[in-house]
């Protein structure tokens, strides 16, 4: 086995959870989903699919319809997108694998925005890359980026800028001078812009109906690929389904690495794909209602705890936050599972720079569980004696 799998550090999320899994008395909010299923006429869509008998291969970069379907959802948000600068992939997950397969080999270098979702710096690691952490700074309990000093750690020797915004796990979102400074600084270094913009439509500004995008801004030739998913927005987890924005020539490219690696998504879960998009209008602004009631459940309980320093994320569905004296976060998260049945992911499990911080996943059908956690959280404190 090469090295660098070896070493592929295992998830800390994962640690947490196998302590905890099975045991009914516990409250999950570990992982990165909703505890909501997916809506029923998106189930009945693949049921459908399935009871006419659509169980074969499709085309590498999904079904033309979806892919059109797909050109129309980004034109509701965003300035137009052909159908030839999308890709349909097996989740977003895949989406970001193929485009650092595309994008970068051994010894290239990748600027991250950490703390992340371990699975973006992951990727380029597996591939022999060198990834170069920038972190975001912690200013009055809110994570911001210092956009001087990741514009000087992107040079011409930057193959690959990998961002997420709205941010696993802090909630941080990007603006638009923000992107538009280094769309500006990567076109004159040639480097390629990786967006990560799968919780793009979980934005709780008023008024808005997705977060700033690379999109809005980019010429469609430029070196920009921006990864989705079915997951957040259309509480698709389990289904994996995502698709990428890309410059037609590297769309092509993505075909032939689709073959090598799934062929194709399975056409059910396609037909799921295109009967969320269809009956989107309808379902997506009231969950992100219901998510956004969620946090402004759990963000002032959170705050009125003693110690506790947190912000109010404006995407995302985490809440992020630390607890004086608290410096172990797996530690931690182990223990508030063992003694008072609270689920968290340890903070150590997006980097270094995270340490001592918990994530808390708020997406829940029943703000009432949050109010439960936290009472336990609150519990909790009190018998750490903090
Ligand atoms: C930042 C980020 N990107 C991508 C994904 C991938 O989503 P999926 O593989 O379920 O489509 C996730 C999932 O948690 C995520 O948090």
């Amino acid at each position: 086995m090469r090295s660098v799998i070896n070493d592929l550090p295992a998830s800390k999320i994962r640690e947490v959870a196998n302590a905890g899994m099975g045991r009914h008395d516990v409250l999950a909010f570990w992982f990165g989903e909703s505890d909501e299923p997916t809506p029923e006429f998106v189930r009945q869509a693949a049921i459908d699919s399935l009871n006419r008998g659509e169980t074969f291969y499709a085309q590498n970069l999904g079904l033309p319809e979806l892919r059109e379907a797909l050109a129309r959802y980004t034109a509701g948000l965003h300035p137009a997108v052909g159908p030839e600068r999308i890709g349909v992939t097996s989740s977003g997950v895949s989406a970001l694998m193929l485009a650092t397969q595309a994008l970068v080999g051994p010894g290239d270098e990748v600027v991250a925005v950490v703390p992340v979702w371990p699975n973006l710096t992951a990727q380029p690691a597996i591939l022999g890359a060198r990834v170069k952490r920038v972190s975001l700074r912690v200013r009055d309990g809110a994570w911001t980026l210092d956009l001087d000093a990741l514009l000087q750690s992107i040079t011409a020797d930057t193959t690959m800028l990998l961002v997420n915004a709205p941010n696993n796990p802090t909630g941080w979102t990007l603006a638009r001078s923000e992107q538009q400074a280094l769309l500006d600084h990567c076109r004159r270094t040639g480097t390629w812009i990786v967006a990560d913009e799968v919780y793009e439509r979980v934005y709780f500004a008023d008024g808005a109906t997705a977060a700033p995008s690379f999109l809005d801004i980019a010429a469609p030739e430029e070196r920009l690929v921006v990864v989705h998913s079915f997951s957040k927005s259309f509480l698709m987890t389990g289904w994996r389904l995502g698709w990428l924005v890309a410059p037609p020539e590297l769309i092509d490219a993505m075909g032939k690495l689709i073959e090598f690696n799934t062929s194709c998504a399975p056409v059910f879960v396609q037909r799921a794909g295109l009967a969320a998009l269809a009956g989107g209008d309808a379902f997506v602004p009231g969950l992100i209602r219901r998510l956004k009631q969620c946090r402004d459940t759990l963000i002032p309980g959170l705050a009125a705890l003693p110690g506790m320093s947190v912000s109010n994320p404006l995407g995302g569905m985490y809440a992020f936050f630390r607890i004086d004296g608290q410096s172990d976060s797996l530690a931690l998260a182990k223990r508030l599972v063992a003694e008072h049945g609270l689920g968290l992911a340890p903070g150590a499990a997006f980097g270094d720079e995270a340490e001592g911080w918990l994530r808390w996943c708020f997406a829940s059908h029943d703000p009432a569980r949050l109010t439960r956690g936290l009472a336990r959280l609150d519990q909790a404190i009190r018998a750490i004696g903090i």
